[in-house]
């Protein structure tokens, strides 16, 4: 059947890299993946169970919520459901075990957080109260550290590290959908419409034209190829938003989270996107980039409203709306120290 020319989606196509599911040339193939290394007793059960070894659970201490462990067990139980992890045996994504032992895994990380961010502000009014957090953020600026002086190989170790996330770009966020109701819902419908490309003609998703950029790069863009690459502090950043959008009580946080995230896009979006004209970079590469500071620009009051709409409809939410808003600044914030660090070079001097 041939689709209605009036489709803005190539549905003869839907392999093809940035129209319909341009997710393909990342999906299509797990061969020669395999999950990486332990990095102590809570990702090696995980991975032992995803790979049908199953073993008794150990204890989940306290720890540092970026901790490199916390953060590899707690990706692997939750990407069970957003693709196939290599080496997975079986129907591992609602076995009770693993769900069971995320949700201690999830405490530590809520606690953990919970003590790097402190006594929440006023939540009278959140768009007040998240303007004003960003404005008091002093984290270092990995955007403008790359704009200056980033190098092309440190462009590249940023790539990997943000392809946690950014390979499936969105979808976390996605889960909010049902969990919202009226245009609060409508809202969150019309920013995702944005980052999967499916609000007008020729647009792409987001995480197709991030793929892409991974390929310029000569880059693996298959998902979990660089997850042995990706220290705690990087999949955090994936962590948080799952955590948020796969637990409905946290639906203020995951719409907090999303505010911050859509409003601290443009900036840095334009930076990357100069950096990679600097170091000579094709145009296939910035795309992701140059989207990005077109349609951010949009979503960033979108998003903001959403938070006001909900907390505004459900007043018991805004505290959640500001968590989140709090947990986006505070995992962006490790995520940029700990790849200054790895580079050598001092945050507080970014
Ligand atoms: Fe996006
Ligand atoms: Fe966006």
């Amino acid at each position: 059947m041939t689709p209605p020319s009036s489709s803005p989606f190539d549905l003869t196509n839907p392999g093809s890299a940035g129209r319909g599911d341009g997710e393909a040339s990342n999906q299509s193939t797990f061969a020669g993946l395999t999950l990486p290394e332990s990095r102590g007793p809570l990702s090696r059960w995980v991975m032992d169970w995803v790979r049908g070894m199953p073993a008794d659970a150990p204890t989940v201490p306290f720890s540092d919520p970026f901790d490199d462990d916390l953060q590899l067990a707690l990706y692997c139980c939750y990407e069970t459901h957003f693709t196939t992890l290599p080496e997975a045996v079986g129907e591992v994504e609602w076995d009770l075990d693993l769900l069971r032992f995320r949700r201690e895994l999830e405490w530590v990380f809520e606690l953990g957080l919970r003590g790097v961010i402190g006594a929440p502000p006023d939540h009278s009014d959140v768009g007040v109260a998240i303007r004003a957090m960003l404005a008091a953020d002093d984290g270092p600026s990995l955007s403008r550290f790359m704009e200056t002086n980033g190098t092309m190989t440190e462009m590249r170790d940023f790539v990997v590290h943000r392809s946690a996330y950014q390979l499936k770009e969105a979808d976390g966020h996605s889960f909010g959908i049902p969990r919202l109701s009226g245009v609060a819902k409508q809202m969150l419908v019309q920013i995702q419409a944005g980052e999967y490309g499916a609000d007008g003609v020729d647009r792409e998703m987001h995480a197709s034209l991030f793929a892409q950029t991974m390929r310029e790069f000569d880059l693996d863009d298959r998902r979990n190829a660089y997850l042995g690459d990706q220290p705690g502090s990087a999949l955090a950043i994936s962590n948080l938003i799952s955590m948020f959008g796969l637990h409905r009580r946290w639906r203020g946080a995951l719409v907090g989270h999303l505010a911050v995230f859509e409003m601290t896009s443009v900036v840095p979006m334009g930076r990357y996107a100069s950096a990679l004209d600097r170091l000579g970079a094709s145009a296939a590469a910035r795309r992701f980039y140059d989207v990005h500071v077109l349609a951010d620009a949009e979503h960033e009051m979108m998003a903001l409203e959403l938070a006001r709409t909900l907390a505004a409809n459900e007043p018991a939410l805004a505290c959640d709306v500001l968590f989140g808003a709090s947990c986006a600044i505070a995992a962006e914030h490790r995520f940029a120290v700990g790849l200054l660090r790895q580079w050598g070079i001092d945050p507080a001097q970014a």
